[in-house]
């Protein structure tokens, strides 16, 4: 069985991806690494220490697991990285250079590498954003998934690495908690309204902005991976959308359940960022290579988190 490593897996999407590869690939055969402790969420399987900027220690895993395989989802978002400028162009550029340069020189398989609705900035159509427009990104996050691409689509070019990767929105799950987005109130949101609290929203009312349920974003994920390579015609990063609401939708979804439920705005820094990025996504063209079709809407993603976060909440 082809032996799968995970960078970032105790992230918010690294979680429920390992979750998920380890169930349909056979646990022993999906190696997670992060910097930070296991968590139950993973699963049973291994599980290694990796801070991704040390390549040497990258190798070594590899080789030692015969990795054949990599999910590289380690790196700093949005509102972290303009807090930490620096560390965040280390983290996501050298990180990435070290994985793809790895997957050259011992010939691996297949890289998955998460892109982000961020490589847009105001130049770019606002509403249903096409696969090509410019981008130029106002945030570093942005900065970094643009050359990111780049380098995807150059390792490719240049040296046959078959690396794919998807321009995720707004990741929305009640498995795993995200850290330093600026797409996270949708989450925290759900968490204020179960537990009765007034939710205090970091962005004005009407930010629309594109958003995914977590369960269609592993599928999108895992979908990619597994298409034969002559059907992918995007190497720098494809476009997928699912879900478009402001923030006062969104409490609107919750309302319909939870009556009670309050929301107040004071919007912050992170309204700049989410001011740069679109409101919607076009996303023909992972439509018609791969067949990418979401499965959660709004209203069906609040019904499935308010049914099921409360036995998440119980167990922590
Ligand atoms: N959801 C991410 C963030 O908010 C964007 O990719 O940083």
């Amino acid at each position: 069985m082809t032996k799968i490593l995970i960078t970032g897996a105790c992230g918010q999407l690294g979680s429920e991806l390992t979750a998920e590869l380890r169930n349909l690939y056979g646990s022993g055969n999906v190696v997670a690494t992060d910097i930070s402790a296991p968590n139950a969420q993973l699963g049973e399987g291994p599980f290694e220490h990796l801070d991704v900027m040390d390549k040497e220690r990258l190798e070594r895993l590899i080789d030692q697991y015969d990795v054949k395989i990599v999910y590289h989802l380690a790196a700093l978002l949005s509102a972290n990285a303009e807090k930490n400028i620096d560390l965040a162009w280390k983290l996501n550029m050298d990180g990435l250079l070290n994985v793809l340069k790895v997957a050259r020189d011992k010939n691996l398989e297949r890289i998955f590498w998460p892109s982000s609705i961020a490589v847009f900035g105001p130049d770019a159509q606002k509403k249903r954003t096409p696969q090509t427009t410019p981008t130029n990104p106002t945030t570093v996050y942005g900065i970094t998934k643009v050359a990111g691409e780049q380098w995807c689509a150059y390792f490719h070019r240049k040296f046959g690495v078959d690396v794919r990767s998807l321009r995720y929105p707004g990741l929305i799950g009640y498995k795993s908690l995200p850290g330093g987005g600026t797409t996270d109130y949708a989450v925290d949101i759900y968490h204020k309204a179960l537990a009765g609290d007034t939710f205090s929203c970091f962005l004005e009312k009407d930010s629309a902005l594109p958003m995914m349920y977590m369960s269609d974003a592993v599928k999108a994920t895992i979908e990619l991976m597994n298409v034969p390579a002559e059907k992918i015609t995007v190497r720098t990063s494809y476009n997928v959308s699912a879900i478009s609401f402001t923030p006062e939708e969104i409490a609107a979804s919750i309302q319909a359940r939870i009556p009670d439920f309050g929301i107040e705005y004071q919007p912050d820094y992170r309204q700049e960022i989410a001011s740069s990025w679109p409101d919607s996504i076009d996303d023909t063209e992972a439509r018609s290579d791969w067949n990418w079709k979401p499965a959660f809407d709004l209203k069906k993603m609040t019904a499935d988190i308010l049914e099921n976060l409360p036995q998440v909440i119980e167990k922590a």
